[in-house]
């Protein structure tokens, strides 16, 4: 696929990893754990859309162009937090809880699908990281925010075996879920980023396929690292 770009920005000299796939695949926590194990800087795109759609339910925002709006001048910053790692903020306030909500999801999915918002979002993603090599996760990144990712990975898992992931997280944070409802909103919103017709939720075709439905973490974390492996010893960092 051609990358639409509103704006070229380089690669340079930086190694780009891109992982897609769909959601409770375990790509967050894959990638944090590369990221760390090589020193990689980590993006994790969903949370941009997330904040999108955390503002637009704030502000009642509806409109395409509206909603590209709102993308296009969010306050969004990840910053560094004592013994938190990473965290979500929004015009400075940290609303890294806020956006893994469900509805934020599912309403993320929604605003995702407007083309006005993509495009508003892609200069943040390329920048992301300035010169540092990346990981970086998400739908599109392998096939349209770094379509000349050094190395892109499809990242799957049954939507059974990812329904229960998520049912398990959330009942760690005390959350009472029914795992059926979970599934029906999985299995709806990967409908809904697999049919867009934006830069939809597709396995790039040099992608390598991870499926981890039979995998634990560690060995899901183990096959992507292998990868990386491979790319870190084969080209000058
Ligand atoms: O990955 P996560 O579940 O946080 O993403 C929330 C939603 O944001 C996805 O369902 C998808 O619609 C959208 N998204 C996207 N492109 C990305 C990352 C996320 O469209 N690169």
């Amino acid at each position: 696929m051609n990358n639409p770009l509103p704006e070229h920005i380089a690669k340079g000299s930086r190694l780009v990893v891109a992982v897609d796939g769909p959601a409770g695949a375990g790509k967050g926590a894959i990638c944090r754990a590369v990221a760390e194990k090589f020193g990689f800087s980590y993006l994790d795109t969903g949370s941009i859309y997330r904040g999108v759609a955390l503002l637009a339910l704030q502000k009642g925002v509806t409109d395409d162009e509206e909603l590209g709006k709102l993308a296009g001048e969010m306050p969004f910053e990840f910053r560094r937090v004592a013994n938190e790692g990473f965290r979500a903020f929004l015009a400075g306030k940290d609303v890294s809880n806020s956006l893994r909500e469900e509805r934020v999801g599912r309403k993320a999915s929604q605003v995702a699908a407007v083309p006005q918002v993509r495009a508003a979002l892609l200069t943040f993603q390329r920048r992301y990281g300035g010169e540092k090599n990346i990981i970086l996760d998400g739908r599109d990144t392998g096939t349209v925010v770094w379509s000349d990712a050094d190395l892109k990975v499809f990242l799957t898992a049954s939507l059974e075996e990812r329904a229960k992931r998520r049912a398990l997280e959330l009942q760690g944070k005390g959350e009472t879920v029914s795992f059926h409802k979970i599934r029906d909103m999985m299995a709806e919103r990967d409908a809904r980023d697999e049919s867009r017709t934006h830069a939809p939720l597709a396995s790039a075709t040099d992608a390598h396929y991870v499926d981890t439905t039979l995998l634990t973490l560690d060995e899901s974390i183990d096959s992507v690292v292998k990868l990386v492996d491979k790319l870190v010893g084969n080209k000058p960092r």
